[in-house]
């Protein structure tokens, strides 16, 4: 395929959601209900019959899915707050490409194939990610996640239902997943591997162990003006030593640490904060090694709140453990394309919750910047028309 064919079908997609300041493609929004409508007419149009999980995902089917053994490919249309153009909506795209590809050289499928978008994979909007998958696998709690907020407390359960869906069906989708032979994600990489290595596309080999933990500091609110420094209880202090402590314990292992935000209550210049929550993101090679970050940070900054006189509360939101690729399925592809590079990742991504319990791959497609998570998050249309081949060459090995 070249890039114009690529291009004709992104450009209808990319504006949805797209502002000055990047990508805002929150869960159960307006953007999100355009993204759905996209996913719709694109299946319409290639005769794929569409269904809702019972987790809130959307699906297109070439087959039926009953007939088990299905391969399914797909990606997710969320962004994190001003986001980049590909993470997640590259995924989407490449796999009806893939089934066009597929189509016009006269591939007969004699398994189903089925295109996925799943939904709240950052946690952009809830903080919890993989929401669509983690309720589909039984990885995440119905109750739970009716009942997770976002930043106006507003939650899942009222946020479905605002979208006129119904969240009493959120649950494990058991008869799914059975009929799930092999996944496949097609994404941009998060790096710059490719890159230097020369090559459009790469197959990924294992995904590190990552969570996210919420810390939640509490002191005394108080007048910025009046209260001398000996009487104050300030959260912030605990929290800006956390930051600290975060980067230097993950810098001692060789893990990655992040606190990427941080809420102060009541929030004004003149009040001493009365709660301060900050978010902390980590990730190491392997799960002892997360483990140290973690009770790391812990126990420095519990010794920390006793000298300032504020509490500590630590809570684990979200735990994907290390996962390795199905080695049979990876090393297949890989020489499938003519022997790509093979490399590993920090992202977290649908298929590192699917992995458990089906055969899976991801596939990832040049960054010519290395930026992710951010606007300047890039891939050129030729290597993304790449990527839609490579995918519908797996496609026809696994299906057809
Ligand atoms: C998802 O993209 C993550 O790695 O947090
Ligand atoms: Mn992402
Ligand atoms: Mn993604």
């Amino acid at each position: 395929m070249d890039a114009a064919e690529f291009r004709a079908l992104w450009d209808g997609l990319s504006p949805i959601g797209r502002s000055k300041r990047g990508y805002e493609r929150y869960s159960w929004t307006d953007a999100d209900q355009q993204c759905r409508n996209w996913f719709r007419t694109q299946a319409d149009k290639r005769g794929m019959e569409v269904e809702t999980g019972r987790s809130g995902n959307i699906f297109a089917w070439w087959g039926s899915l009953s007939d088990g053994d299905a391969v399914l490919t797909g990606s997710h249309f969320d962004s994190v707050p001003h986001g980049g153009a590909f993470d997640g909506p590259l995924g989407i795209v490449s796999a009806f490409l893939a089934i066009d590809v597929l189509r016009r050289t006269g591939a007969k499928p004699r398994r189903p194939i089925g295109i996925v978008a799943f939904t709240e994979e950052e946690g952009g909007r809830f903080g919890v990610p993989c929401v669509g998958s983690r309720l589909m696998t039984g990885a995440l709690d119905p109750d739970v996640a009716r009942n997770l907020t976002d930043r106006d407390g507003i939650t899942l359960a009222e946020a479905m239902e605002a979208s006129a869906a119904d969240p009493s069906i959120l649950g494990v989708d058991r008869d799914r997943l059975a009929n799930l032979g092999a996944f496949v994600e097609l994404h941009i990489e998060q790096g710059r591997a490719l890159d230097a290595e020369d090559a459009p596309v790469g197959v990924a080999s294992a995904i590190w162990p990552h969570g996210r933990w919420r810390f939640t500091f509490t002191g005394e609110a108080n007048h910025a003006g009046t209260t001398v420094m000996a009487d104050r209880h300030d959260p912030m202090l605990t929290a800006a030593f956390m930051v600290l402590a975060a980067r230097k314990e993950a810098r001692i292992v060789g893990g990655i640490a992040t606190v990427g935000r941080l809420d102060a209550e009541p929030g004004a210049a003149n009040v001493i904060p009365g709660t301060v929550r900050a978010w902390l993101d980590a990730r190491a090679p392997d799960e002892a090694v997360l483990g140290q970050i973690v009770d790391g940070i812990e126990s420095k900054v519990v010794d920390r709140a006793e000298r300032d006189r504020t509490r500590v509360a630590i809570e684990a939101e979200s735990e994907t453990p290390l996962v390795e690729f199905d080695a049979g399925l990876r090393d297949r592809i890989a020489e499938l394309l003519g022997g790509v590079p093979i490399l590993p990742t920090g992202a977290g991504h649908d298929a590192a919750v699917l992995a458990q319990h089906v055969p899976t791959a991801m596939l990832f497609v040049r960054n010519r910047t290395g930026v992710s998570h951010a606007p300047g998050e890039k891939a050129d249309y030729e290597d993304c028309a790449a990527g839609a081949d490579a995918l519908a060459a797996v496609l026809r090995e696994l299906a057809c």
